[in-house]
């Protein structure tokens, strides 16, 4: 067991009142689950440039909410994260305490299951025919591909991942910065030009599954336990859904169409005090690249930020030197 010591909010930051015993960590992914759980910006508490300040009272509201969020899920769930600003918010800075009369009855219901549980080695299988086989899988052993970076504001920066094996560098050209995120078979690392951005231990995570599902890896060597839940429906399809858990207990839900077999959602969470935080990976629009099928158009989304990576080009088998994915030395 480990002992060390985490790092709380009270003591990394300059003015906090009310989340003083939260990882510090947690503090980026708590304030994006409070813009998305209201629908704003951050700037809706915060003066520009300079978070510590008081100068906003709804900052001051966000305190007593928390406090309140806090107390509610302490006092009538026995401290289980139920209740969030989400619960009462839902995207509005107003929650309505009366019912929407205009609102259609649409219950969310769960296609007709099927009549015989589906394997997971059945559901594994298929969607490996569906990428293009084994045979074809094995043929590729490198790739480069270029792909445009899509913002929620519409601009664009351009791409260049590389990939070998389970390792992957992706490379992208902000007009401000070259940032560089990689894999190098064993540990993550993230750059902007030459600083080095310290990963929380679920970002690098997910560069890592990244490099994974990207090599095609055998679902099963990359999750110690997977398990079909339910079959639900996503924009009309019918999918299986598949609950995944790491070696070291990160939990994911897979999602593959049934008709085509194709992994169309991953999903990811990290409890926070909040609260889960959400991390989705949508894969559509899946294309040919010499015999193996990739999603050409990935769509990201976290609470507040998302983006959507698309393939411009796709090179197999080009000749990639081993020390490309290594940090840099300093
Ligand atoms: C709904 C209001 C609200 C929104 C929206 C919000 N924050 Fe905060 N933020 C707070 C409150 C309240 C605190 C202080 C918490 C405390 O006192 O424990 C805080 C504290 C912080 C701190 C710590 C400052 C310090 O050194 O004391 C940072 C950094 C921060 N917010 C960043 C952000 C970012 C980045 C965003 C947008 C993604 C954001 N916040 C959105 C309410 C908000
Ligand atoms: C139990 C329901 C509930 C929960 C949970 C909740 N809120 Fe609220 N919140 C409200 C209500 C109701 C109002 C509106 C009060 C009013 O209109 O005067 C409000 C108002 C606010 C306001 C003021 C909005 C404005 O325009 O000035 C902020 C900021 C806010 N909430 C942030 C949060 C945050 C951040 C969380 C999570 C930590 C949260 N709330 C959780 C019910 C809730």
């Amino acid at each position: 067991m480990q002992t060390k010591q985490v790092e709380t909010a009270g003591q990394r930051f300059k003015n906090i009142k009310v989340l003083n015993d939260m990882p510090a960590d947690q503090m980026g992914k708590v304030m994006n689950l409070m813009s998305a759980s209201l629908g704003v910006n951050c700037n809706f508490c915060h003066v520009e440039n300079d978070f510590a300040k008081d100068d906003k009272e709804e900052k001051q509201a966000a305190r007593q909410m928390i406090t309140m969020t806090f107390a509610l899920n302490k006092n009538y769930f026995d401290n289980r994260p139920e209740i969030s600003c989400n619960t009462c918010h839902g995207g509005k800075t107003h929650p309505q305490n009366a019912p929407n009369l205009n609102a259609i009855a649409m219950a969310q219901e769960r296609p007709k299951q099927p009549a015989t549980k589906p394997l997971v080695d059945a559901i594994l299988e298929k969607y490996t025919q569906a990428v293009g086989g084994k045979e074809n899988l094995a043929k590729i052993n490198s790739r480069v591909v270029t792909a445009s970076r899509v913002e929620p504001n519409g601009k664009t920066e351009t791409e260049e991942i590389s990939q070998k094996g389970n390792k992957i560098l992706i490379v992208t050209k902000y007009p401000q910065a070259v940032v560089s995120e990689a894999f190098d078979g064993t540990n993550a690392w993230k750059r902007a030009n030459a600083d080095d951005i310290k990963l929380k231990t679920d970002e690098a995570e997910q560069i890592k599954r990244n490099a994974q599902i990207f090599a095609f890896n055998d679902l099963k060597t990359v999750y110690s336990k997977l398990e079909y839940r339910f079959t639900d429906k996503i924009d009309g399809r019918e999918v299986y859904l598949v609950n995944a858990t790491t070696a070291d207990n990160q939990r994911e839900r897979l999602y593959f169409d049934a008709a085509n077999g194709l992994l169309i959602r991953r999903v990811s969470s990290v409890p926070t005090v909040l609260g889960n935080f959400q991390y989705q990976v949508d894969y559509t629009e899946y294309k040919d690249f010499g015999g193996v099928k990739l999603p050409a158009t990935v769509r990201h989304t976290m609470p507040n930020v998302s983006w959507t990576r698309k393939i411009l080009e796709v090179k197999n088998n080009g000749a990639i030197d081993d020390a490309k994915f290594n940090a840099p030395k300093k």
